[in-house]
């Protein structure tokens, strides 16, 4: 069944072929975007993805479609209106619009956005106790993750190999160090502290991560944002990644080992009440 889309100001659905071959975004990955959840049609934290978004398009120097947030709102209220369903995720893109191919773009491009929405399995209760396995693969992306931007190939390629490993995530080893997952931030647990990589061009500033790490300072769980060395993931009590799909998502196995003794620790199950209260306040 086609979803409910948003293209340039109108409303239609996921079965019109809408992008023209020469979109930049498709052709040059020349674009931004966000992922947000909706439970009961209400958005989750759409101020932070719409911040992070703006930051996007503003050092690509592709125009922003929504002057500001209300507008941004105004279009999402709309989108979530015409959506049939409760619980979702809104997948927005913009990209830098539409020219005859050449890496040089024309000044002034018009950008394309859309936006759609999707139900989604979010993670019940039985998994968010039992966690994810993950393995270990190479950094391979540029060096500019910081921006959410469309070029996710590098991040596909570990994610596929994750699937085929029998494991849900990759964590990226950029320098004998842990960068991220391809599609979420990790941290790791030692002693009791939350380690995480900080905030530079080798990691997206997760929305989620920003949460977490707020509300690890409120319960009083020393946070140190360092990259964690790779040798550094045999010694770990507890793992964690983080995602607006996952929540707070346990690690209990990296690349085959067991973390902790295999279920979820304190300090994750802690930081999982935490931010689910959290997120359910924000609806
Ligand atoms: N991924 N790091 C990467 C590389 C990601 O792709 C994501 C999210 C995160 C977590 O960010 P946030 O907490 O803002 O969701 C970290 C989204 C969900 C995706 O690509 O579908």
């Amino acid at each position: 069944m086609p979803d409910v889309l948003f293209i340039n100001g109108r409303f239609t659905d996921t079965s019109e072929r809408v992008l023209g071959v020469e979109d930049r975004g498709f052709q040059f990955g020349d674009a931004v975007y966000e992922v947000f959840k909706f439970l009961g049609r209400t958005p989750i934290f759409l101020t932070e993805h719409y911040a992070r978004l703006g930051e996007g398009l503003h050092e690509l120097e592709i125009p922003n479609p929504w002057p500001d947030v209300n507008a941004f709102s105004a279009t999402m209220r709309e989108l979530l209106d015409r959506t049939e369903f409760d619980d979702g995720t809104v997948y927005i893109q913009v990209s830098r619009g539409e020219a005859e191919r050449a890496h040089f773009w024309p000044e002034g491009m018009t950008p394309t956005a859309v936006a759609y929405s999707r139900r989604f399995k979010f993670p019940d209760a039985a998994k968010k106790e039992r966690g994810i396995r993950v393995i270990t693969a190479p950094d391979r992306r540029w060096c500019h993750c910081d921006l959410k931007s469309v070029n996710l190939l590098a991040n596909s390629m570990a994610k596929k190999k994750a699937q085929r490993a029998g494991a849900d995530e990759a964590i990226l080893i950029h320098d004998a160090t842990v960068s991220e997952g391809a599609s979420s931030s990790f941290f790791a647990v030692i002693d009791g502290r939350i380690i995480t990589h900080p905030l530079d061009e080798r990691i997206l500033p997760g929305v989620v991560r920003d949460h977490v790490i707020d509300l690890a300072i409120a319960a009083h769980i020393r946070v140190d944002e360092r990259p964690l060395r790779e040798a550094e993931l045999f010694t770990l009590g507890e793992a964690f990644i983080t995602s607006t799909t996952q929540g707070v998502m346990p690690v209990t196995e990296i690349d085959g080992r067991i973390i902790g003794n295999s279920r979820r620790g304190e300090v994750t199950a802690e930081l999982q009440r935490r931010f689910d209260e959290l997120e359910r306040g924000a609806q």
